[in-house]
């Protein structure tokens, strides 16, 4: 028998507990030992979570499952950076494995954690973490292990991909889209992080760890929310047969590998397009396998329950295999040494949708697609709508592929035309070239 203790009794500690509580006898049978739900830790243990656990199993005090001896895994559900953290280095120095759901502090402090890890011999698992009840994170360390990755993009803040849905299917703008996902309980109650991409950025920090074999790189992911998106730019990038996404990109590029977060244009026709609402979907090529996809619900009590439970299972058979057999398991944690390096935003190359404003008159245009000649970006497609001579209107265009470093000098300079009347938005385009 495994012995387990929660820290975190709300949304996801809550469907963990659930799981682990209602499906024990699916998950024994399957497994052939049982899991017990020890203790449970929460700050208030008055509160009702719409659960029936049994007798003295709730407590006010973590250490009483961090310093409890019996007890083999440590869940933490806290969430946030602080106490997380201590409580999670405490468990691993009392030689407690971890399981946690904690995308942000494992994509900040992940290097410093699994370090510690190794160095007492316990494992860390956190499935959880990413895109909730899809099991990406055993898919990227298992099922693909035996590729190179090309690329993952990843659909992976449901928050904001149903912001951008609701925009698409009713044409209201984001801040209605937004008060919407609040209403319904889809966003936080600060939606920074899910609007911003900080969240996808955590994220996609952790996947890239697994496909590139680096260490957790948050710092280093270049990060665009979608707050400047319009209702607008999504007809136009309709018209032209794209839908707008948040996408999280890694890719091996040159020998290095770029990790960015920004909307993007991807063509209607492509499966991740039609991933909609709050759902989740992560591509994947590998050099064997090609293109796979993974496609689930990216949060909630019972998907993220899932996969807490699934790590605390994966660990649970590795304990009972040691305890029969009184040799540990060497492959404790696994750390990513590769030294590639992370390609700078600057040093992209994309296909671009640029929506200029600009005043109605004649030889805009021109002026326009002159600078953008000048640093060797190439239009493909131009739309303009309506007239309202010596207005401003939205003129797009579309491009070939670019070099992003022409297109932030580009812009700058077209920003100072006096034809131009405000700030020109950019989106980077994914797909092939016509
Ligand atoms: P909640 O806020 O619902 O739950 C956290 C719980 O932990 C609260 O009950 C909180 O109490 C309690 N808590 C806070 N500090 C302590 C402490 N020091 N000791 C004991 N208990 C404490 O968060 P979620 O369940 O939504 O999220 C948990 C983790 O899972 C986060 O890292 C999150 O990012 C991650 N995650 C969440 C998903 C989701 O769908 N919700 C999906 C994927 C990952 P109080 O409320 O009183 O502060
Ligand atoms: N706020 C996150 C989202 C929760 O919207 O995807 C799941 O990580």
């Amino acid at each position: 028998m495994i012995n387990v203790g929660i820290i975190g009794f709300g949304t996801v500690g809550t469907g963990t507990a659930k799981i682990l509580l209602e499906n024990k006898s699916v998950i024994s049978e399957r497994i052939g030992f049982d899991i017990n739900l020890k203790k449970i830790a929460d700050l208030d243990i008055k509160k009702s979570r719409g659960i029936k656990l049994p007798e003295g199993i709730l407590t006010a005090n973590a250490d009483e499952i961090l310093n409890d001896p019996e007890i083999n895994i440590v869940i933490e559900l806290i969430g946030g950076i602080h106490p997380a953290k201590e409580l999670i280095l405490k468990a691993i120095r009392n030689k407690k494995h971890v399981v946690t759901a904690n995308k942000a502090l494992i994509a900040t402090e992940g290097n410093e954690i699994l370090a510690e890890a190794e160095k007492h011999g316990v494992e860390v698992g956190f499935e959880a973490s990413v895109a909730g009840g899809i099991p990406i994170i055993k898919i990227m360390k298992e099922g693909l292990v035996a590729n190179r990755i090309m690329a993952v993009y990843g659909i992976i803040n449901g928050t904001s991909n149903y912001i951008l849905t609701k925009m698409t299917d009713e044409g209201i703008e984001f801040s209605d889209a937004l008060k919407e996902a609040q209403r319904l309980g889809y966003a936080e109650a600060d939606p920074t992080y899910d609007i911003e991409g900080i969240d996808s950025a955590h994220k996609l920090a952790i996947l890239a760890s697994l496909a590139y074999n680096i260490p957790f790189s948050f710092n280093d992911v270049y990060k665009e929310g979608i707050t400047r998106i319009t209702s607008q730019d999504i007809g136009f990038a309709g018209e032209l047969g794209y839908k707008i996404k948040l996408l999280a990109i890694a890719k091996a590029s040159d020998g290095k590998v770029e990790l960015r977060v920004h909307p993007t244009m991807v063509p209607k026709d492509y499966l991740i397009s039609k991933v909609d609402g709050v759902f989740n979907a992560i591509y994947v090529q590998g050099d064997a396998v090609g293109d796979t996809l993974y496609y689930g619900r990216g949060a909630g009590d019972m998907p993220t329950g899932s996969a807490v439970v699934s790590d605390i299972v994966d660990i649970g058979k590795k304990i009972v295999r040691s305890q029969e057999s009184g040799v540990r398991s060497k492959e404790a944690v696994q750390i990513p040494r590769s030294k590639l390096k992370v390609k700078g935003i600057e040093d992209i190359e994309a296909m671009y949708y640029f929506r200029f404003t600009a005043f109605d008159k004649p030889g805009v245009l021109s002026s326009i697609s002159g600078v953008l000649g000048s640093y060797n970006i190439s239009i493909t497609s131009v739309i303009q709508k309506g007239r309202s001579l010596g207005e401003a209107v939205p003129l797009i265009v579309l491009t070939h592929t670019a070099k992003e470093k022409d297109v932030i000098k580009a812009v700058a300079e077209i920003d100072r035309l006096s034809v131009v009347a405000d700030k020109t938005l950019y989106i980077r385009v994914e797909g092939k070239e016509e």
